[in-house]
């Protein structure tokens, strides 16, 4: 993305306010007065048709009139009187608008938002809002909103979608003692969206942590791409997870795939950390904006006081950094700064007795090793300690251990005196809690976004491409048909395009043809009709399984199609596929929908009641490498059935991760065509066996 117009927005050297206004109360008075009161040192031109002057400063009754450049300008003139006011930014010159007026899509006025966006464009402008409170910025001194003042100082940056929710935590960044340098709100993206504020905040020196609050998306990829580029931790609340398109749904990839989990796979591919609420969102911005991430699964707890250890303890295990016991000699080492009757162990147990000295040697000591990958320390106010002398000594033993990169997290459970001792230690850029939860949280949000970013910088090299001139084929057979659904042979015929190990499949349209295919594909068969109007074959009686010789062939046809004209008359017969019967195996399934947001995303879990009761499930946006299918193989509540439980041998996990990998291939390379899919079952065999697709089913876009 060109910079030029957040440049010109974020740090402007002169500002207009396009309906300034010398009424207290009014959205144009408050910007210009939060402008000129806070800081900003640019030059200000407040623009009103019939004012001489407004808060001291001369007015102009158009931009145009203005005498200098002007960089960017705040518009807070009613919506209808916005597109003559563009046009004349764009005429003077102006890079970027703050577009404050509410009135345009958000309540159906779509029209008049497309016209004030290509305006905008024509003058090579760029557009933030409209419908926002405005920008806040520490490190430009400047306030080009309605919020009444500049956030506490801090290194994080907030990129909201809901006007209210930023004032709310520009108030709150004071009281919770979380510091941004920056707020952007961005209302209804009609232009500028959080993929163009992020990249341009990733190369923002003020900037060290990008923290979100969404609502949606217009583009969930370019969203996705850009931040798995950005070297900047992001951490992001979405809200609106209720039953997204899940009433609409037809297939069980539909109905499972809510916004929670969708977004949730997708905010995880693009290596964004998820807050689970705004107190959360609080927490996590202020570790990942004053700490490195942890690079490693160790995590070392020193406390003096067993009760919020134990409390420590089990959060870890809760937020998947589960406590390992310290190697012998760090163990030994530590038992030099604690009692006899202390606790060496994880957690480190300093006892009661600890005090400055006893912190500070063994934080010193612990922070050091090679072993620890982070650290939390906890502490529990006592009559014989000072919470501000052990905040000062854990800060000095970090300091002094010269080393750097490693994660530390604090908790002080107290009163008034641990809480200014804690606000000292955020000063010094070591985040502190109140409870030892939230500091273990803290430390999981630093490991989780080590181990996305990983992930996310893994290459995909995508399973092959070739099918598509097959798979075409068979799709544009079946639109010359009039029908927006596959038959279950032609979806066969799809997925097999793609290397997904299919049943072997043919239609026979006679008892005589039916009897050759059975010969040929070799006995036992199944038989299934093959009609696009039948789609729960079972229900309409047309399927027969295990079906051993010649005999059996002519008698299970003869009642399939039988039992298919009487479940529906009208019913379209192409025939009776004849399928090779697969050995029994862990039934698994894969589904795939169109999300609105980020296009083709499938789904893997456990087949049968698993997927119908529980809804062990999980997601990803297309395509997945092999590796990240290995991963979501491991994520599922039943991960231990595929590795093998009671005796059973394990699964072939590779194999079924391959032909994850080819599916999302599939539904990628054919998003324009495919709506929703499914492969149910998927039989998984032993290690080194394979797996085969039994049943599958494919629905096209309608065009
Ligand atoms: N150029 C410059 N100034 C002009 C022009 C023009 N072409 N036309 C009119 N003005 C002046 C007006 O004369 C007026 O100044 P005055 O007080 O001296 O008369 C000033 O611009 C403002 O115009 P008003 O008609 O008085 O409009 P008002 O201030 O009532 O409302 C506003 C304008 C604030 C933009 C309103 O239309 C609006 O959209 N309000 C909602 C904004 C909002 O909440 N956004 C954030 C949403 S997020 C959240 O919920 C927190």
């Amino acid at each position: 993305m060109n910079h030029e117009a957040l440049d010109g927005i974020m740090h402007p050297k002169a500002i207009a306010v396009v309906g300034a206004s010398a009424t207290p109360g009014k959205i144009g008075y408050t910007v210009l007065d939060n402008l000129i009161k806070q800081g900003y040192t640019g030059t200000i031109y407040p623009i009103n048709p019939s004012a001489e002057e407004i808060l001291g400063l001369k007015c102009y009754p158009s931009i145009l009139d203005v005498p200098g450049q002007v960089d960017a300008a705040v518009i807070t003139i009613p919506a209808k009187l916005v597109p003559q006011g563009v046009e004349e930014c764009g005429k003077k010159g102006v890079k970027g608008l703050i577009v404050i007026t509410s009135g345009f899509s958000e309540v159906g006025k779509r029209e008049l938002e497309d016209e004030i966006v290509a305006l905008a464009h024509r003058y090579g402008m760029r557009i933030l809002g409209p419908n926002i409170v405005g920008v806040l910025s520490n490190s430009d001194g400047m306030n080009a909103s309605f919020a009444p003042y500049l956030p506490l100082p801090g290194k994080a940056t907030l990129v909201s979608q809901s006007g209210a929710l930023l004032i709310a935590i520009d108030a709150a960044t004071y009281t919770r003692g979380v510091g941004f340098d920056k707020m952007f709100s961005i209302g209804n993206m009609s232009d500028l969206d959080f993929a163009d504020i992020i990249e341009w905040l990733n190369d923002d020196p003020n900037t060290s942590c990008i923290t979100l609050y969404i609502e949606g998306f217009k583009n969930g990829r370019s969203f996705m791409d850009v931040c798995r580029r950005a070297t900047k931790p992001i951490i992001g609340l979405k809200a609106g997870v209720s039953a997204h398109g899940a009433a609409a749904a037809a297939s069980h990839t539909g109905s499972l795939a809510g916004a929670a989990k969708v977004y949730g796979a997708a905010l995880q591919q693009a290596g964004v950390v998820q807050a689970s609420d705004l107190d959360n969102l609080f927490d996590r911005t202020l570790a990942l904006s004053l700490q490195p991430p942890m690079n490693g699964d160790n995590l070392l707890i020193i406390t003096n006081g067993g009760g919020v250890g134990v409390l420590a303890t089990d959060s870890a295990e809760r937020y998947g950094l589960p406590l390992k016991f310290a190697p012998p000699e760090v163990q030994a080492e530590l038992k030099k700064h604690m009692p006899d009757f202390g606790s060496a162990k994880n957690p480190v147990d300093l006892t009661g007795m600890a005090g400055n000295e006893w912190y500070h040697d063994a934080v010193k000591y612990a922070y050091a090793h090679n072993w620890v990958d982070g650290l939390t320390i906890l502490y529990c106010e006592t009559a014989v300690t000072n919470p501000m002398e052990i905040a000062q000594s854990i800060k000095a033993a970090i300091d002094e251990s010269g080393v750097n990169g490693k994660p530390v997290s604090v908790s002080f459970v107290g009163g008034e005196r641990s809480e200014k001792a804690m606000a000292w230690l955020v000063e010094h850029g070591l985040p502190a809690y109140g409870a030892p939860d939230r500091a273990v949280n803290a430390m999981a949000a630093l490991r989780e976004y080590a181990r996305m970013k990983a992930i996310a910088s893994e290459s995909i090299t995508p399973c092959g491409d070739e099918g598509r001139a097959i798979a075409m084929k068979v799709i544009e057979h079946a639109r010359l048909d009039g029908r927006d659904s596959l038959t279950e042979i032609e979806a066969k015929q799809v997925f097999s395009a793609y290397g997904l190990p299919v049943t072997r499949t043919k239609l026979a349209t006679s008892e005589d043809e039916a009897v050759k295919l059975a010969q040929e594909i070799g006995y036992p068969v199944v038989m299934k009709i093959v009609s696009p109007e039948i789609l729960h074959k079972s229900d309409a009686g047309g399927v027969k399984v295990n079906i051993k010789d010649e005999a059996s062939v002519r008698e299970a046809f003869r009642t399939i199609m039988a039992n298919a004209k009487d479940y529906n008359a009208e019913a379209h017969i192409h025939g009776i596929a004849v399928q090779e019967m697969a050995p029994w195996g862990t039934e698994v399934i894969l589904g795939s929908v169109n999300d609105p947001t980020f296009g083709p995303t499938m789904m893997f879990g456990l087949g049968g009641i698993f997927v119908e009761v529980l809804k062990d499930v999980t997601f990803r946006v297309a395509p997945v490498s092999s590796s990240q299918a290995l991963r979501m193989l491991g994520e599922i509540r039943g991960a231990p059935i595929l590795a093998g439980v009671r005796g059973e041998s394990p699964r072939d996990r590779a194999a079924m991760a391959e032909t994850i990998c080819a599916y999302s291939t599939m539904i990628l390379d054919l998003a324009d065509e495919i709506s929703e899919s499914d492969a149910n079952p998927v039989l998984v065999y032993a290690e080194g066996k394979g797996v085969k697709v039994v049943d599958a089913r494919i629905i096209l876009k309608k065009k």
